[in-house]
């Protein structure tokens, strides 16, 4: 089978690493990839965002499947364009793509299929906006509507601080994204990520993980796209897996296809676990990133048939999907100044050095020169992954293999998985606590 793989990140390094090892693949190529992702395969000089583009280039390597990675292909209409062309494509419409590319579209949908979720209100004016924080408590939620790569999300403890990320949101700081600015009840509980996976019909559970989206220990500083990832999670009983199944990701993909946009690809659920039970924190509409480095670290079945059953209304002739026993960390490198100001150039070394039994380290943001010499290249750079006989053996795993690491400048968070060492029960949360009281 050929496949074409598209995205540069740590997400598809760890989709391609799991795809290079089916018995299914004749040809991987991967537009554009990255430096490590080029050891698995042939990288093409693609734009993720480029259709026609890429179109082209599953026409010229005749694609049985094209896999999308990220959002930014999702909202460019890449599915679309495939399937007009006959490709088989993993990943959704542009249609269906609002789920993730408008935080509005989300919110009113939800509220127009009773999924459950927090109050939130859609403002594109700053006035209105901060007037609007009169019907919420602190701390308030404040979110660019469009895609900002994990980072247009504030949590402002002060009405200070919320109308300073209003104003920053709608002065432009994430360009069109943020053209319009959600404003969100704040949830009390502990987040979670859980996958679907969907072919337009049919869907299944496809793995859970948790992350960390501050940049810093003790869930401080600004948010990012993710520091770093655990699976399993504590959190996640089979009582909670299947409460957010029904409750949020197989209401979302019936009433996704009545509104005409069916569903194919996978769904990846942001909720927080409340007392209440599971509420809705977002929708994404791809794997998660950095999520899909310790699934795809865990997952024991073939990748490339669920890939391509999502494509071709398939999924009913598959199982449940099978997972290792062991569990998967993964500690996320970032340069320097991340995610304000990353800072490019800095070279690194140790990623070899780093390998060991169960460890595999994944490029995010990478590039290599002439000579070889690994370079920073990207606000996240290296995803250092482990596995383990249990959490406490992959979490050691993963930190010795940091520590061979060098990139001067860089920083990681060395608490990843602290939920997992102190787990609490979602359903005994005390009113006053909060994530960050966790
Ligand atoms: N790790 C969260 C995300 O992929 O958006």
């Amino acid at each position: 089978m050929n496949i074409l793989l598209v995205g540069s990140g740590g997400r598809e390094h760890a989709l391609a690493w799991k795809i290079a090892q089916s018995p299914l693949l004749t040809r991987l190529v991967m537009a554009p990839g990255n430096p490590g992702m080029a050891a698995l395969g042939e990288v093409a000089p693609v734009k993720v965002t480029d259709v026609a583009g890429l179109v082209a280039l599953a026409r010229e390597m005749a694609a049985d499947l094209v896999v999308i990675g990220p959002e930014s292909a999702v909202e460019a209409g890449l599915a679309d364009a495939l399937v007009a062309a006959g490709v088989p494509c993993f990943g959704p419409s542009q249609a269906a793509g609002q789920l993730e590319s408008s935080k509005a579209f989300t919110k009113a949908f939800a509220e127009r299929h009773g999924l459950p979720t927090g109050a939130y209100v859609v403002c594109d004016e700053a006035a209105a906006a901060k007037a609007a924080l009169d019907g919420f408590s602190p701390p308030y939620v404040i979110k660019a509507d469009g895609l900002a790569a994990g980072k247009g999300v504030v949590i402002a403890p002060t009405r200070a601080e919320a109308e300073a990320a209003i104003d920053d949101t709608l002065g432009g700081r994430f360009g069109a994204a943020g053209a319009r600015v959600v404003i969100e009840e704040f949830l009390e509980g502990e987040i979670g990520s859980l996958f679907a996976l969907c072919d337009g019909k049919t869907s299944m559970v496809f793995g859970h993980a948790q992350d960390h989206k501050r940049a810093y220990d003790g869930e401080k500083g600004p948010n990012t796209g993710g520091m770093g990832t655990y699976a399993p999670a504590p959190l996640f009983t089979d009582e909670l897996v299947d409460q957010v199944r029904r409750q949020l990701a197989e209401p979302t993909f019936a009433a996704i296809a009545a509104e005409g946009a069916p569903y194919r690809g996978v769904l990846f659920v942001e909720f927080m676990a409340t007392r209440e039970g599971p509420r809705l924190v977002e929708f994404n509409v791809r794997f998660g990133d950095p999520e899909c480095q310790v699934l795809m670290l865990r997952l024991e079945s073939d990748l490339v048939p669920y890939l391509m059953a999502c494509a071709k209304g398939e999924l009913d002739r598959l199982p449940p999907p099978a997972w290792r026993n062991e569990a998967a960390v993964c500690v996320v490198m970032a340069a320097e100044g991340y995610p304000d100001a990353p800072v490019a150039g800095a070279p690194i070394t140790g990623t070899d050095q780093a390998l060991g039994d169960g460890v595999v380290v994944f490029h995010a943001g990478t590039s290599k020169d002439a000579d070889g010499t690994l370079r920073v290249a990207g606000g996240r750079v290296l995803n250092v992954c482990a596995l383990g006989t249990d959490f406490s053996a992959a979490r050691q795993a993963a930190y010795a293999a940091v520590n061979q690491i060098h990139m001067p400048g860089g920083f990681y968070r060395s608490d990843i998985g602290w939920r997992a060492l102190n787990p609490v029960s979602y359903t005994h949360l005390r009113a006053h606590e909060t994530e960050a009281d966790l």
